[in-house]
């Protein structure tokens, strides 16, 4: 692989490029597409959470004036594929879960779909639901693959010989529960479908999945569908999956014979249609020696999927490469229970598993005697212990160090309940972060330089609000050796060459890599064919992402070490997070702008799921009863004090072209568990369960 020798754009503070239309008001994101005669449509939902549907009257919806079409189940387009059950919408009488679409309305204003939707009446064969997430339940099972393709089982050693026979043991249970994706634009999709194929402006981080799924679901060519999408108002992995509402839409669409049709999901919808992270119960159990090495690792993990669809949360993961012990184990079993389908959310995996891991660390930590800096430095790994293969780089111990000296650790007094002031208990606590290093296969990238030294980046890459519009732009200079304003970047659209998705914080590898190959490409023709000259018609190439040759050697993983002061009423059991302060270790940052709104964003994520989120559900009715942004509560301004991020001038000439990790995922990693430790250094109070509500510490 050759790397960028050139560094004059990647690493520097460029303002986003989008920022002006974006403040402005003239970035259209999807519902605002500029469309003529638009439909709109409104969701009817189930009210059972399992059953069947027996009757459904619309003659008072369709009596409405302004109404143009109500589809059910009765009417609705029959779908060519059955194999995504969460896609197959309105095809049969089946309810699988609450909330789940069992009817919609097309009307000619949004507020008539809305009013038509609610004369509906549905009757149903209700059956017995279950919802119950136990980790004593006797149908649990192992998937075959966790998300992301790891197996759900492993084992190096002897785990329960070597707890038996360990100085210091701990055996804790961590729960975390289950959590909404709430990106302020909500899933939205503008639907137009022609003779010519069907266009879909779509909320997404992924368009080329979005057009295969909507493409298998008609049996249509995927040639014959487009997905736009050149703004994005976040996207924490519930837009990086197709849902069945944009399958809805499209079935509307070809109903609607050629007018546009506009679905929004209201925040209410998101609850049910969306996804979610899913709830975990993690056992660890953790074995060291009187030196407070860790002789014996394991992870067991309860989570929940659906009944209709199988996703499997990679919880203990992270577990399985963070630290040293001879002796490991990890698991995974799952609950398929009668439930909206979960799926990837910030971090999925590491960021509930390292919850449990980071904070059993602490107490291991303080069992052993130990500082819980010095205890995670003692436990480092000198190669990944899973593969046995070494780290392209692994600066977790420089992050924790710097960290300690920024926070001025030294000092700290490691008695719990040690500081105290007008009734506030004062603790500071630390854990470590950590996310992989993803490569998606598939992306291709074109570039094109006109004879006035203009070039044009193409690739079909999205920008969900992280900065990919700058990032590449950035990257694609430096790769060309040109000034970052002959360069123009078209992404959001899957016209556009082909490219893999804004997720598990792979896009810049995947699609910077694309970039530059296709820059190399373009600058050897150059010299090669042209003398160095650009000819008078220009020239236009191709690049793809290459494999790494370096994967099968190395373990590639970005590191971080997140510090927080809280403050803890004692009579109210009120908590203040004061300060969060982060360090990470994850090779080049491309901007030091956006990342650093990265990492910022994604420690403020982290403390609102230490402290706030948590999607209540109704085990009566299965749903999720605080389902909007009254009572699902989200760290705003007024919960944040002062959150410092920065990382350490990492080289990783191994990871890609750019030297770049990733910091989409990274920055949530840990957050929970440093504010869990730093209440207990508060308190003295051990919560194992997320999140820490004042009741919890007042018990
Ligand atoms: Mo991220 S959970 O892959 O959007």
């Amino acid at each position: 692989m050759t790397g960028l020798p050139n560094k004059r754009w990647i690493g520097a503070p460029i303002p986003r490029r989008d920022g002006p239309a974006k403040v402005t008001g003239t970035a259209p994101y999807a519902f605002e597409q500029p469309v003529s005669n638009p439909l709109y449509l409104h969701l009817v939902q189930a009210t059972i959470a399992r059953g069947q549907v027996t009757v459904i009257d619309t003659t008072a919806a369709e009596a409405l004036d302004g109404v143009v079409l109500v589809m059910t189940h009765e009417n609705a387009p029959r779908l060519a594929s059955d194999t995504d059950k969460e896609l197959w919408v309105l095809q049969s009488v089946e309810v699988a879960f609450r909330g789940q679409i069992i009817a919609a309305v097309l009307a000619e204003h949004p507020e008539i779909a809305h009013h038509a939707a609610g004369l509906i009446r549905v009757g149903y064969q209700q059956q017995p639901h279950d919802v119950d997430l136990r980790a004593d339940r006797d149908d649990l099972y192992p998937p075959e693959i966790l998300m992301g393709g790891g197996h759900p089982d492993t084992t190096h050693g002897d785990v329960e010989a070597a707890l038996m026979s360990a100085a210091v043991t701990l055996d804790a249970t961590y729960t975390t529960p289950m959590e909404h994706h709430n990106p302020m634009e909500p899933h939205t999709t503008v639907a137009i479908w022609t003779d010519e194929g069907l266009t879909l402006y779509e909320s997404t981080q992924a368009p080329f999945r979005i057009r295969a799924a909507v493409a298998s679901s008609f049996g249509l060519d995927e040639r014959r569908v487009r997905v736009v999408c050149p703004h994005v108002g976040g996207g924490f992995g519930s837009k990086a999956f197709p849902h069945a509402s944009v399958i809805l839409a499209a079935m509307a669409a070809h109903c609607a014979r050629g007018r546009p049709v506009k679905l929004s999901l209201t925040r209410q919808q998101m609850f049910s249609l969306a996804s979610y992270r899913t709830p975990t119960i993690q056992r660890v159990q953790l074995g060291a020696d009187t030196s407070g090495r860790l002789t014996a690792i394991a992870h067991d993990v309860v989570e929940q999927t659906a009944r209709i669809k199988e996703f499997a949360e990679p919880t203990a993961v992270a577990t399985r490469m963070m630290y040293a012990a001879p002796n490991r184990r990890t698991t995974h079993r799952l609950a398929a229970l009668d439930l909206p389908v979960p799926s990837i959310m910030r971090a999925p995996g590491e960021c509930p598993g390292m919850f449990g891991l980071e904070v059993a660390m602490d107490e291991m930590a303080i069992a052993c005697g130990m500082d819980p800096i010095e205890f995670r430095i003692r436990n480092e790994p000198d190669v990944d212990p899973e593969s046995g293969l070494p780290f392209t780089s692994r600066n977790l111990a420089v992050c924790l160090r710097e960290g300690a000296h920024r926070f001025d650790w030294k000092g700290r007094d490691p008695t719990p309940r040690a500081r105290r002031n007008y009734g506030w208990l004062i603790g500071t606590g630390v854990a470590s972060s950590t996310y992989p290093v993803f490569r998606m296969p598939g992306s291709t990238a074109k570039i094109r330089v006109s004879a006035d030294g203009r070039y044009t980046v193409a690739i079909a890459a999205v920008d969900i609000g992280t900065g990919t519009w700058t990032a590449l732009a950035q990257i694609a200079a430096d790769a060309l050796h040109v000034s970052l304003e002959d360069v123009e970047l078209q992404i959001g659209d899957s016209a556009l060459p082909r490219a893999s998705q804004a997720g598990a914080a792979s896009g810049i590898t995947s699609w910077g890599s694309a970039i530059v190959d296709a820059a190399l490409t373009l600058l050897t023709r150059l010299e090669r064919d042209h003398g160095g000259q650009v000819p008078q018609e220009g020239l236009e190439v191709i690049g793809a992402t290459p494999d790494n040759p370096y994967a099968e050697f190395y373990a590639m993983h970005s590191f971080g070490a997140q510090f927080a002061e809280v403050r803890v009423h004692e009579d109210t059991g009120e908590v203040r997070v004061p300060r969060l302060l982060g360090i990470f270790a994850a090779g080049r940052v491309i901007n030091a702008k956006t990342g650093h709104s990265q990492l910022l964003g994604g420690m403020t994520m982290g403390l609102s799921m230490a402290l706030h989120e948590n999607s209540v559900l109704d085990p009566r009715f299965g749903h999720v009863i605080n389902h909007d942004l009254a009572e699902y509560h989200i760290a705003t301004s007024a919960d944040i004090g002062s959150v410092e991020v920065d990382w350490l001038d990492e080289e990783d000439p191994y990871v890609n072209p750019m030297g770049s990790k990733g910091l989409g995922e990274l920055g949530i990693v840990g957050t929970a568990a440093a504010i869990d430790n730093a209440i207990y250094h508060a308190t003295g109070i051990r919560i194992r369960e997320l999140p820490i509500t004042a009741d919890k510490l007042l018990r």
